[in-house]
């Protein structure tokens, strides 16, 4: 079983396939039916997403979110993961590519240790499917938003394909994936945790979507 907080292998062979857009490109077509060139053109954008902003970026993994960012502020960005090999990672990649203003931090997205509205814009590509209780994760992600701040991510679904499910269930079987739902799932956990504007957009197995933290809080804030 993958228990993420002692994983070694599997995250590594994730990270190292991600960051490189060939691999990874191939990777999510064979494995997803996706075409993740959009991914990756998401993440250049947030060169000017985060301008002068607070950025949270969970889970940060090996750091491919921040690829994008410029090598100094204006911004403040954390990059937060359970697993102390991927955080391990990332600040290693930062480190080589010169980005300095990133704060690591090892903890579960559950219980972030931020305050309520602490942040702009939050970043989550492809964990959402990894955890046990991703509605609970997207309700911390909204409490740690600002109202109005920008929720971003990826994820993967079900509903994408036979295949594509039955990857889902082995990766499950092996304990890397968590609580895996639909497209249709995921706008529902966005809306019930106080996400507006909600944009979820399959493609394959791979859900792309967007959101906007509720003015009126959502109960926690
Ligand atoms: C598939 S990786 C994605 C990482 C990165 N965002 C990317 O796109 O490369 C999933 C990550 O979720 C992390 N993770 C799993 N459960 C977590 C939790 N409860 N809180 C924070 N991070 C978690 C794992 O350690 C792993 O690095």
């Amino acid at each position: 079983m993958t228990d993420w907080r002692r994983a070694g292998l599997v995250p590594v062979v994730y990270d190292v396939g991600v960051e490189h857009e060939r691999i990874g490109t191939i990777g999510g077509r064979l494995l997803w039916g996706a075409n993740l060139k959009r991914f990756y053109r998401g993440i250049e954008e947030l060169r000017t997403l985060a301008d002068g902003g607070n950025v949270l970026d969970v889970p940060c993994g090996g750091g491919i979110a921040f690829r994008g960012l410029p090598k100094e502020g204006p911004y403040r960005y954390v990059a937060l993961d359970l697993s102390p090999v991927m955080v391990g990672r990332a600040r290693a990649n930062a480190a080589r590519h010169g980005k300095r203003d990133i704060v690591f931090l090892r903890g579960d997205v559950t219980t972030l240790p931020h305050p309520a509205g602490a942040f702009d814009l939050c970043l989550t590509y492809f964990g959402l499917h990894c955890f046990p209780d991703p509605a609970a994760a997207l309700a911390e992600m909204a409490r740690v938003l600002r109202p109005g701040g920008r929720l971003r991510g990826t994820s993967i679904v079900r509903g994408g394909g036979l295949r594509q499910d039955a990857f889902i269930s082995l990766f499950r079987m092996s304990g890397a994936f968590g609580t895996v739902g639909t497209a249709g799932d995921l706008s529902s956990w966005l809306s019930a945790a106080g996400f507006d504007d909600v944009g979820v957009d399959r493609d394959g197995a791979v859900a792309f979507f967007s959101a906007r933290r509720t003015s009126a809080p959502s109960g926690t804030a």
